[in-house]
């Protein structure tokens, strides 16, 4: 008897390790959405599958440094959510593997050009316009006009009363800086983040805090997603979201599997879940207001309407751009964050 159950189990030992799953079900997810959603979608997909998801929540920006400095020796597996554009330099920089999901064809044009052009190492999983937010009870309390365009805001009244990420860490600000640039070319846009620079309190790690801290009325106005702003409007708080009249860009909010993944097999389960309607309509129960990829996914009617916004044609290829990234935080380094407020 004894040496038939050590047979047993040897043989599945070696059944194991043949298919690749002699660990635990386990994985590591680094998540670039807000915390609320990051953890729900961590214990829903536990709750769906049995596999142990290990999760951090960091901003898109210092999640690609994170990836980049493991990539020796990678801990994470899926990396799911931030701007696409650190995606897309992720995977110029072999920094994710291909991958391409049974769930693709349901998913909206966008979402799958995303995957286009980043080789299949990355996907659209959700999208949101860029605006701002401001507090209306500080801005009368404060006598401030009401802003609408992106010029406004550097207005001389508004100093101390403008809160952004910053773009180094944070994919919304450098949707931001990108979008300036993109709006009104490359040496308006930068006198424009000067301009800013002037009438900036603070610049933040992450992107939402800035509309998080004008909810509170720590903050008067936030540049964030306007799906950010409208998350906070829609809890209570005395905020009105603004799609600047100039246009504006707006982000594909995407997902990589990390290369060398240690779990590839639950980083694919986790992928192709993810890419579900049941999975995206999670969104809808912590107040996540993008735009979901699947085309049968459901987009909540508090969700700022891309139609109606005045969009900028983003040119995804080149601001998300290994040199291009680079070249502009550096340049927002050197020229903008280091003069003098
Ligand atoms: O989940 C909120 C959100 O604004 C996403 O739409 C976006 O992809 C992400 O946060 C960007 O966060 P950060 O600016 O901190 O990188």
């Amino acid at each position: 008897m004894k040496s038939i159950k050590f047979a047993f189990g040897i043989s599945l030992f070696a059944f194991a390790a043949a298919t690749g799953s002699a660990h635990a079900d386990k994985m590591t997810l680094y998540c670039s959405a807000q915390e609320d959603w990051c953890q729900l979608m961590a214990r829903s997909f536990e709750e769906a599958t049995g596999i142990d998801v290990n999760m951090t929540r960091k901003s898109s920006g210092e999640t690609f440094a994170q990836i980049r400095a493991e990539s020796a020796n990678p801990k994470g597996d899926v990396w799911w959510g931030g701007t696409g554009d650190p995606h897309l330099q992720a995977a110029e920089e072999g920094l994710t593997q291909e991958y391409v999901s049974p769930m693709r064809d349901q998913l909206h044009d966008w979402a799958i050009s995303q995957a286009e052009s980043a080789g299949n190492r990355t996907i659209g999983i959700y999208s949101g316009a860029l605006g701002y937010g401001y507090n209306t009870d500080l801005a009368s309390a404060n006598n401030l006009p009401e802003p609408s365009c992106w010029k406004d805001l550097l207005k001389p009244e508004y100093k101390g009363h403008v809160q952004m990420a910053n773009p180094n860490s944070s994919g919304t600000a450098y949707t931001t800086l990108a979008s300036m640039v993109q709006i009104f070319g490359e040496d308006e846009g930068f006198e424009f983040m000067k301009g800013l620079h002037a009438n900036i309190n603070q610049y933040t790690k992450s992107g939402s805090a800035p509309i998080k801290a004008a909810g509170r009325g720590e903050n008067t106005i936030g540049i964030v997603f306007m799906h950010d702003a409208v998350k906070q409007a829609v809890s209570g708080f005395p905020i009105k979201v603004v799609a600047p009249c100039e246009g504006t860009g707006y982000e594909i909010g995407s997902m990589s599997i990390i290369d060398g993944a240690r779990n590839l097999d639950e980083a694919k389960k986790f992928y192709d879940w993810a890419l579900s309607p049941e999975a995206q309509n999670l969104a809808l129960e912590v107040n996540a207001f993008q735009v979901p990829s699947n085309k049968n996914s459901e987009t909540s009617p508090s969700a700022p309407d891309m139609s109606q916004i005045k969009l900028i044609d983003y040119d995804f290829a080149k601001y998300g751009s290994s040199d291009e990234r680079k070249r502009l935080l550096q340049k927002w380094d050197e020229e903008v964050s280091t003069l003098p407020q």
